[in-house]
């Protein structure tokens, strides 16, 4: 099977807020409910930052920020700082994380496009969760080699890969769409998940051709090591794991003088 970097709602600044709250719903109750996807990633991520003393973990392409409300619940993260941002920030979230954490979490409010340089990400763990897939296919190798200087380590974890085995799972999430409304029926927003998941039921429709376009969009290991290789990435300070239906990269930047 080859890549295809196909249209994702999920990445579109038209689409009515209300079902893109479904959406990163939908993705939380997969990834935090179902499955235990966010919180191993959670776990990996905090004793990365153990092992090589770093301070701050940046969840780039935050979304609804999971990586980071997890991490802020953990007593292990006592002294750490944790800086979510996104392309399209989620500020009612940031905000309320803000709240919840007084200086431990320092959101970024402006736009963070990780296509473009971004020079102010450094000596951090830089996590990107279910995010990388979202860069296309040619421009990944230069977003690789961006942060060559930023003296940091990255992460990047994916919840899904390009198999047969996690595109029939990608085909069973519609029924994750029809079932978030009695999950979430104790949470704000019940009017909105009744509307669009199941009086107009577009939300569950729509995170069904994502999570399509989510498989077909992933490298495999062997790309990931061809394009941590162009990205100029030694293999001795990289690691490529994949499970069944998640995929793991992790490659060092730091600089050799720490
Ligand atoms: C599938 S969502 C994952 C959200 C969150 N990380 C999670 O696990 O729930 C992908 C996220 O990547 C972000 N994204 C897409 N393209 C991006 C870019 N060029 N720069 C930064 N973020 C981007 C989207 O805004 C979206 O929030």
């Amino acid at each position: 099977m080859r890549p295809y970097y196909l249209f994702e709602f999920c990445d579109v600044t038209w689409l009515p807020t209300g079902i893109r709250e479904c959406l990163y719903e939908m993705m939380e109750s997969c990834h935090s409910g179902i499955r235990s996807f966010n919180r191993t990633t959670s776990d990996a991520v905090l004793a990365t930052c153990r092992k090589f003393g770093l301070k701050t973990i940046v969840e780039v392409g935050a979304g609804r920020a999971p990586l980071t409300r997890l991490l802020a619940q953990s007593p292990e993260s006592g002294n750490l700082t944790l800086v979510p941002c996104d392309l399209v920030p989620n500020v009612a979230v940031y905000r309320s994380l803000e709240s919840q954490y007084p200086g431990k979490v320092r959101p970024i409010y402006d736009r963070i496009d990780l296509t473009q340089p971004q020079p102010l990400l450094r000596n951090s763990l830089i996590s990107f969760v279910g995010v990388m897939h979202h860069i296309p296919l040619e421009l990944r190798p230069a977003v690789i080699a961006s942060f060559k200087n930023s003296d940091s380590v990255i992460m990047v974890d994916e919840p899904l890969r390009r198999t047969w085995y996690s595109l029939i799972l990608a085909l069973l999430s519609v029924f994750v769409g029809l079932w978030v409304p009695i999950a979430r029926f104790r949470q704000p927003g019940k009017l909105r998940r009744f509307f669009w998941c199941w009086l107009v039921p577009v939300a569950p429709l729509c995170f069904t051709w994502d999570a399509i376009a989510s498989c077909l969009r992933q490298w495999n290991p062997d790309e990931w090591r061809n394009g941590l290789r162009l990205a100029g990435v030694a293999d001795d300070r990289s690691q490529v794991v994949a499970t069944s239906n998640s995929l793991s990269v992790q490659w060092s930047c730091l600089s050799a003088a720490r």
